[in-house]
Formats: structure tokens, C-alpha cells, sequence
């Protein structure tokens, strides 16, 4: 993924920095996604008051929508320790079962981009998660012995960006799998709110309500956005950010009022102009765009599916009424 644009929802090293303390570390603090914060806070009430470990919990859904954030808070409202690891770190199944057997009581294990794992390393994770033991080939030919090690109860948290990648029999052993939705621009707003706040930003109502609707439903770029407006709102207007100071910085980021960038731009405009409105399959519109398909299907395609401006059909992508329109073009009549 391209981190060096500004839109992109993915990690850069300076998201490392400012996450850790814009991170919030309690259900009560982690704005939106209310279905699955109360789901989950009774499924934690409870296995404290059982004092057993939670539910393994999948958590997937696009990059920057909070999945590392709500693990550890899930942790902390366990009051559990939690191990922090992912699937592409863990070579060989040793690795994995060093981390198993170290596990304490109820502790939680986070296993981000788990679709990464490889299948070795995965079928370690089958008897710990269903019967939290290791099983084990003792010796070789007709001598070997199968033995299994008992581990302390624990709860895998897994969290992904593509669950279609998830083996099956993976998957099954999840007993709770929550997907992240877009946030809405009211929820972006109290991000936003909350994040200047912390980082002693002076922003009026109307620029966090603008930085809201570019944000395309991503609290990671909410931040990011309001961290590069303060900047310009330091340069040009003596540090406070209005509406007027935010609109400028987010024009000069090239971001457009509905959050789009030249590349959201871009897919729309070939989509229209080379396929006449699709149906175009994603590996071509990759290959036509110069982004590769991952990154089209996780970062830009969540958010122009919510506007409505592409829709899915089996034979591919097409450009909807709205797409036309953001773009100042006509939309033909038999376009929905
Ligand atoms: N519900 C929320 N309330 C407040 N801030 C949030 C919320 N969700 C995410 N954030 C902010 O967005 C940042 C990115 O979230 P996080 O790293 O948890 O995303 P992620 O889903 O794990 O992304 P990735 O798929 O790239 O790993 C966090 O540091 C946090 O500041
Ligand atoms: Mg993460």
C-alpha cells in the first residue's frame, strides 16, 4: 500500500506517533460502532462474572476503523493481559506455540492481518482455540506418538482487513466476529472533537464538522486530516482552525468535499470514460489505474460504494448516477 499519499487509510510512521495517544483505551471512549460495543461489552461482563475467558473475537473490516484500538480495549476491560503478535511475524508453528504456552489465565492474544498466517503456523491455532491444547507428533515412522499439551484458557483476538481470506475452518472457531462499519460524520465529528482535545488544537464546531465529511467514514484519516489542518491553520491564521482555515488546508491536500482524492477520482473517471460506465472487472481497472487491486478493494472501494457513486455486479464494477454527477459529467438515462 502507498503510504506516502495522504488519503491512504494505512498506517504511516507518523500515524505510529500520534496513535498511541489518541488511542482510546475504553469502551466508554471508543466513539460509534454502538451495535458492536454493547454486543461486546456484554459478552465481557459476562465472562468476568463466569471467570472464564472471552469468546475468540474476529474483528475485520477496512484499514483505520479502529480494530487494533477496540482489541485493546477489549483487554482492558477484561483486565487481562494482552500479547500483541501478527500473521506475517510468525514464521513456524514453534513460534506460535511458544506464544500459546507463555499465555497466562484468560489473557488475550492479537493476532492482527490474521488472514497472513500460513497454514502451518494456522493449524497450531485449531486445538488451542477449540480445546486450549497443543497437539504434537512425537518422534517419526511407526514409533511417532501423538501428544497434546494443555494451555491456559485464553482469547484470540484476530483482526483482518479481508475475512473473505480466512480459511473456513478458521473462521468457525471464532464465537464472536464483528464487522467494522464507515463511520458517520456525526461519530467523525466527536473524533475529531475528542482528538483536539487531546492534542490542544483550537477548532470551531464547523471546521470538525468539515474535517468529519472528508474523512471518508476513517477515524485514522480524521486525524490525519486535522493534525496537517492545524499546521496550515498555524502558518496562515495564528493556530485557530475554522471553517475557513480548514476548507484551504483541505483544498491544498487536494482532498475533495465529499473526501475523494485524485485517485478516487481516477478509478471513477476510467470506470466512466474507458468502459462506458463498466461493468469492468477489478484486475483490469487495476491494471488501467496503477494501483494495485488490494488497495482498491480495501481503501477505495468501502468508501465509494457507501456514497454510491460505483456499485458491485457480478460482472464487475459500474459507475452509478453519482459518480457522474461528482465529476460534472451527464449521466446516460439507464443509469441508477
Ligand atoms: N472508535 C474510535 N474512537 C476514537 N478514535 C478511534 C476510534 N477508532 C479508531 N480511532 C483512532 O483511529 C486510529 C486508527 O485506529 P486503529 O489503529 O485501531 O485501526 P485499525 O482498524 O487497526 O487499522 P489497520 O487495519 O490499519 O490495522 C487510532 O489510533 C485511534 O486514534
Ligand atoms: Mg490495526
Amino acid at each position: 500500500m502507498d503510504n506516502n499519499r495522504f488519503i491512504t487509510s494505512g498506517k504511516t510512521l507518523t500515524d505510529l506517533e500520534i496513535e498511541n495517544n489518541l488511542r482510546p483505551l475504553s469502551i466508554d471512549e471508543y466513539i460509534g460502532q454502538d451495535k458492536i460495543k454493547s454486543n461486546i461489552n456484554v459478552y465481557i461482563q459476562a465472562a468476568k462474572k463466569r471467570k472464564e475467558p472471552l469468546d475468540h473475537v474476529l474483528l475485520y473490516g477496512p484499514p483505520g476503523l479502529g480494530k487494533t484500538t477496540l482489541s485493546h480495549i477489549i483487554a482492558n476491560e477484561l483486565g487481562s493481559q494482552i500479547k500483541v503478535t501478527s500473521g506475517p511475524v510468525i514464521e513456524h508453528a514453534a513460534d506460535l506455540a511458544a506464544i500459546l504456552t507463555n499465555l497466562g489465565k484468560n489473557d488475550v492474544l492479537f493476532i492482527d492481518e490474521i488472514h497472513r498466517l500460513n497454514k502451518t503456523v494456522e493449524e497450531i491455532l485449531y486445538p488451542a482455540m477449540e480445546d486450549f491444547a497443543l497437539d504434537f507428533v512425537v518422534g517419526k515412522g511407526p514409533s511417532a506418538k501423538s501428544m497434546r499439551l494443555k494451555i491456559q484458557p485464553f482469547t484470540l483476538i484476530g483482526a483482518t482487513t479481508r475475512a473473505g481470506m480466512l480459511t473456513n475452518p478458521l473462521r468457525d472457531r471464532f464465537g464472536v466476529i464483528c464487522r467494522l462499519e464507515l463511520y458517520n460524520e456525526n461519530d467523525l465529528q466527536q473524533i475529531v472533537e475528542r482528538s483536539a482535545k487531546i492534542l490542544g488544537i483550537d477548532i470551531s464546531p464547523e471546521a470538525r464538522l468539515e474535517i468529519a465529511k472528508r474523512s471518508r467514514g476513517t477515524p485514522r484519516i480524521a486525524n490525519r486530516i486535522l493534525k496537517r489542518v492545524r499546521d496550515f491553520a498555524e502558518v496562515y491564521s495564528n493556530g485557530k482552525v475554522d471553517l475557513n482555515s480548514a476548507k484551504n488546508a483541505l483544498n491544498m491536500l487536494e482532498i475533495d468535499e465529499k473526501g475523494l482524492d485524485q485517485i478516487d477520482r481516477k478509478i471513477l473517471e476510467n470506470i466512466i470514460e474507458k468502459f462506458g460506465g463498466g461493468p469492468v472487472g477489478l484486475d483490469t481497472l487495476s491494471a488501467i489505474s496503477g494501483e494495485d487491486s488490494v488497495t482498491i478493494e480495501d481503501v477505495y472501494e468501502p468508501y465509494l460504494l457507501q456514497l454510491g457513486y460505483i456499485a458491485r455486479t457480478p460482472r464487475g464494477r459500474i459507475a452509478m448516477r453519482g459518480a457522474y454527477e461528482h465529476l460534472g459529467k451527464t449521466p446516460p438515462d439507464d443509469v441508477n
